[in-house]
């Protein structure tokens, strides 16, 4: 999969962003290692906390439809400058993907755009691994 294909979809992903709060919309485009893409945008609530990010919205999307293995996400936002996942989309990620493997994308443009894995944007991440380490019978 290109990556200029991805971008594309993130940034018309975003055109269906839910923001009469903040107005700042945000698109995303998961690529599933079926091959199959998965758009989100950011979905906002007058109570604020319910809102969702446009990357979890991907994730959800994706794993209910049963993906549980992804390659790489890409993210653009109604900002001038690059837009990173917030840590609560990180942790999302980091409970499904591999560090080393899964490229965050984050993109002005298709012709400007910056590429992280995982580990480079979470290291450390608390996973089921770490959690396991805690349990007693
Ligand atoms: N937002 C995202 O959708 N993704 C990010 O990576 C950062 C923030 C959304 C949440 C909220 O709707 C708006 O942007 C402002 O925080």
């Amino acid at each position: 999969m290109d990556d200029k294909k991805l971008i594309e979809e993130a940034i018309c992903a975003k055109e269906n962003a839910y923001v009469p709060y903040s107005r700042f919309r945000v698109g995303a485009a998961l690529l599933a290692k079926s091959g199959r893409i998965y758009r989100g945008c950011n979905i906002e609530n007058a109570a604020f906390t319910p809102t969702n990010c446009a990357e979890r919205t991907a994730f959800f999307k994706a794993v209910s439809e049963g993906e549980k293995e992804f390659l790489a996400i890409v993210v653009n936002g109604d900002a001038d400058d690059y837009l990173f996942p917030c840590g609560v989309c990180r942790q999302v990620m980091a409970e499904f993907c591999n560090q080393e493997e899964f490229r965050i994308i984050t993109a002005k443009s298709t012709e400007d755009y910056r590429v992280f894995t995982l580990k480079e944007l979470l290291p450390g991440a608390f996973n089921a691994e770490e959690l396991a380490k805690g349990q007693r019978d």
